[in-house]
C-alpha cells in the first residue's frame, strides 16, 4: 500500500507545483489568516478520487471536504496542501500529508515535499524514509543546543491560550526555534534529526497523522504535554527525539 500513498501523495504534489506562483483564486475560511486555494481543492479531489477508485471500502477524512464514504476498517487522514499560507505568498516551503489507519490504528504515512521533490514515509515496524534512505532522529541531549520548530494556530488572535509565551520560554532556553509554516514538514525534520523537537498547542488530524508514525518509525517520541500517549485527535503534541522530552516538558509545564 504504500508504494500507492507515495504515488498519489506525488501526483497530487504535482498539481501544486504546477500552480505554485500563477494566479489561482483563494478564500478565506474563517477570519483573514485561514485561507483556502483553489489549488488546496484540486489537490483534495485528485487524491479523494485515487482512494474511491483503488480503495471503494475505504473512510476518508479530508481537510477540505470532512469525512467521506463511512464505514470500513481503513480510514485515510489527508491534508492535501499543508503549508496554504506559504503557498500562497509565494514561500516554497508546503507539503501533501497522507495518513492511513487502519482500526484506529496508523499503519502508514507519507509526506511530499513539494518543491525539495522528496517523499517521507514510513509503515508501522518497518522505519522512516526520506525517499530511500532510512532517517533517524538526532542523539542530542541539551535542550540549550537543540533547534526546535513550532507553528501558531490560525485562531491566536481569538485564542491566544499560551502559545506566544511558550514561545518565548522555549527562545529563552534552546540555541534556536523556527517557524516553518507546515507542521507536516517540521516533523519531517525532527525525524531525519535536523530538529531535535517540534510542539504546537492545537493542530488537527490531518496535520500530525503521517507525521506522528514517520517521528515514531524515526525513533522519536510522540506525546501530549503531559507526557500522555496521543492519537490524530488529539490537538496539542510534543515531538521529540525522546532525548530531550524532559526537558521540553519541564518548559512546556512551567508556563501557565
Ligand atoms: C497549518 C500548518 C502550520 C500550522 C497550522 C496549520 P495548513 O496547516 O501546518 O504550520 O502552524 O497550525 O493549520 O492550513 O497550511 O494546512
Ligand atoms: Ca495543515
Ligand atoms: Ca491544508
Amino acid at each position: 500500500m504504500i508504494e500507492k500513498v507515495i504515488q498519489i501523495a506525488k501526483e497530487a504534489g504535482e498539481i501544486i507545483r504546477d500552480g505554485f506562483g500563477k494566479n489561482f483564486s483563494v478564500e478565506f475560511k474563517t477570519g483573514a489568516s485561514n485561507l483556502v486555494t483553489e489549488i488546496d481543492k484540486k489537490s483534495e479531489n485528485a487524491i479523494i478520487n485515487f482512494v474511491h477508485k483503488n480503495y471503494p471500502s475505504h473512510t476518508i477524512l479530508a481537510e477540505e471536504s470532512g469525512k467521506l464514504f463511512f464505514g470500513g476498517e481503513y480510514l485515510w487522514v489527508v491534508d492535501p496542501l499543508d503549508g496554504t499560507t506559504n503557498f500562497a505568498h509565494g514561500l516554497p516551503i508546503f507539503s501533501v500529508s497522507i495518513g492511513v489507519l487502519k482500526n484506529n490504528e496508523l499503519i502508514a504515512g507519507v509526506i511530499y515535499d513539494v518543491m525539495n521533490d522528496m517523499a517521507y514515509s514510513s509503515e508501522k515496524g518497518s522505519g522512516a524514509f526520506r525517499n530511500n534512505t532510512k532517517l533517524s532522529v538526532n542523539k542530542n541531549n541539551k535542550l540549550e543546543e537543540s533547534v526546535l520548530v513550532t507553528g501558531f494556530p490560525y485562531d491566536i488572535k481569538e485564542n491566544p491560550g499560551n502559545a506566544i509565551e511558550l514561545f518565548g520560554a522555549f527562545l529563552r532556553r534552546a540555541r534556536a526555534i523556527r517557524r516553518l509554516g507546515s507542521a507536516a514538514i517540521d516533523m519531517c525534520y525532527v525525524a531525519s534529526g535536523v530538529f531535535d523537537a517540534f510542539w504546537e498547542v492545537h493542530l488537527n488530524p490531518w496535520d500530525v497523522a503521517a507525521g506522528m508514525l514517520l517521528v515514531k518509525e524515526a525513533g522519536g517520541v510522540v506525546t501530549n504535554f503531559k507526557n500522555e500517549k496521543i492519537d490524530i485527535y488529539s490537538k496539542q503534541i510534543l515531538v521529540s527525539n525522546g532525548q530531550i522530552q524532559n526537558a521540553m516538558l519541564e518548559v512546556l509545564n512551567s508556563v501557565k
